[in-house]
């Protein structure tokens, strides 16, 4: 009793071992599960059936020559499906992850077979976002090093990891579906090296490369542009206040000008009256006592 239990579990196991088809793919693609006999008699039956619960999503009757395709028990394959009429295979198009699982394909004639696959189903991949971690100057100031942090949001089944050239230097897992994931990273400000944060699935990957001139502010660069602002300004006070000054020496100038030309002109007569007079009044004279003169 025993072993005819075994022999039927090992017929069942090879069984799923010759007929079982994995195939993996990206949520929107199409995917298409075929039957490999095409030779399809005119007494035989296809059934496509999904899930757990088997449930019809398929139907083709050579000798009827009538094809249905069905839109499951909660409709989740409505508008998804094409059966090819002449091979029986069956193609899902814009594929989410709620189509994910085993399909089991029966052919019923004479007798009866079947083949089964179990698909999975992918999201597609955001490209990871590389930040820095160095929030204020501080924090970085006392090393030569910069903090970085590579992260991606809402993901599921993927691995997050960094890269240096092309050897890999840290990463991080989860199976979950829809979470937040992120991996610190520490590099010189110096470092030559290209680094690169790749977030991949089993089916495919993106690459964010690092650009560490960009992302790395040293401390001394806020410094030296703190300088170079002050020194501006200070450029542009003192800029001021050589003009400044220039136009008052200007003025000492000619107002020590006009006083002289007044003193030859009104030596004998104005003189004590003349350098008694208001410093408007000297100006006032400036417009016109040159005149007079020459
Ligand atoms: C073929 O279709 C007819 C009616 O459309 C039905 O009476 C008959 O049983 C069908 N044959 C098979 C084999 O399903
Ligand atoms: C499947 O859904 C379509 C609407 O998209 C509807 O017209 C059709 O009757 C449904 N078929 C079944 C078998 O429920
Ligand atoms: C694919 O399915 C999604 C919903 O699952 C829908 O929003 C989208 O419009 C579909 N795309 C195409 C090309 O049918
Ligand atoms: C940023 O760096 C600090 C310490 O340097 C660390 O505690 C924190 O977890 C880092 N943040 C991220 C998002 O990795
Ligand atoms: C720098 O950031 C750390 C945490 O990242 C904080 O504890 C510290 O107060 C900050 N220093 C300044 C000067 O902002
Ligand atoms: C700076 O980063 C290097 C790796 O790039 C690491 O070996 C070293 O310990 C770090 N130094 C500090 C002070 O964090
Ligand atoms: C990313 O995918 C490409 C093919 O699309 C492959 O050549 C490359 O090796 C993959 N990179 C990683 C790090 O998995």
């Amino acid at each position: 009793m025993f072993h005819t239990f075994v022999l039927f579990c090992l017929c069942c196991w090879s069984l799923i071992g010759v007929f079982g088809d994995s195939v993996s793919v990206m949520e929107e693609d199409s995917v298409t599960l075929y039957n490999d006999d095409t030779e399809i008699r005119a007494d035989e039956d296809l059934l496509w059936k999904y899930g757990a619960e088997n449930s019809l999503i398929a139907k083709m009757k050579k000798k009827n020559q009538t094809f249905h395709t069905f839109n499951g028990t909660d409709g989740r394959f409505r508008d998804r499906l094409k059966l090819d009429d002449q091979t029986g295979s069956l193609t899902i198009t814009n594929i989410t992850t709620e189509h994910a699982g085993v399909y089991q394909l029966e052919i019923i004639g004479v007798k009866k077979s079947s083949k089964t696959f179990s698909v999975s189903v992918y999201a597609r991949l955001p490209v990871p976002v590389i930040s820095s971690n160095s929030s204020n100057c501080s924090s970085s100031s006392s090393s030569s090093n910069c903090s970085l942090v590579c992260s991606a949001v809402n993901v599921g089944h993927v691995t997050l990891s960094w890269y240096k050239g092309n050897s890999l230097l840290s990463s991080i897992s989860v199976s979950d579906l829809s979470i937040s994931l992120s991996l610190p990273l520490e590099v010189e400000y110096q470092d030559k090296n290209t680094y690169s944060c790749v977030l991949n699935n089993p089916i495919s990957n993106q690459t964010q490369h690092l650009d560490i001139t960009h992302l790395c502010h040293t401390c001394a660069d806020s410094v030296s542009l703190i300088v170079l602002i002050s020194a501006g300004s200070l450029l542009i006070v003192a800029a001021l206040g050589i003009f400044w000054i220039y136009r008052k020496l200007r003025k000492t100038d000619r107002e020590v000008e006009t006083r002289e030309e007044e003193i030859t002109y009104a030596e004998t007569t104005f003189y004590k009256r003349n350098s008694q007079k208001s410093k408007v009044e000297e100006e006032d004279h400036v417009d016109y006592t040159p005149v007079t003169i020459r």
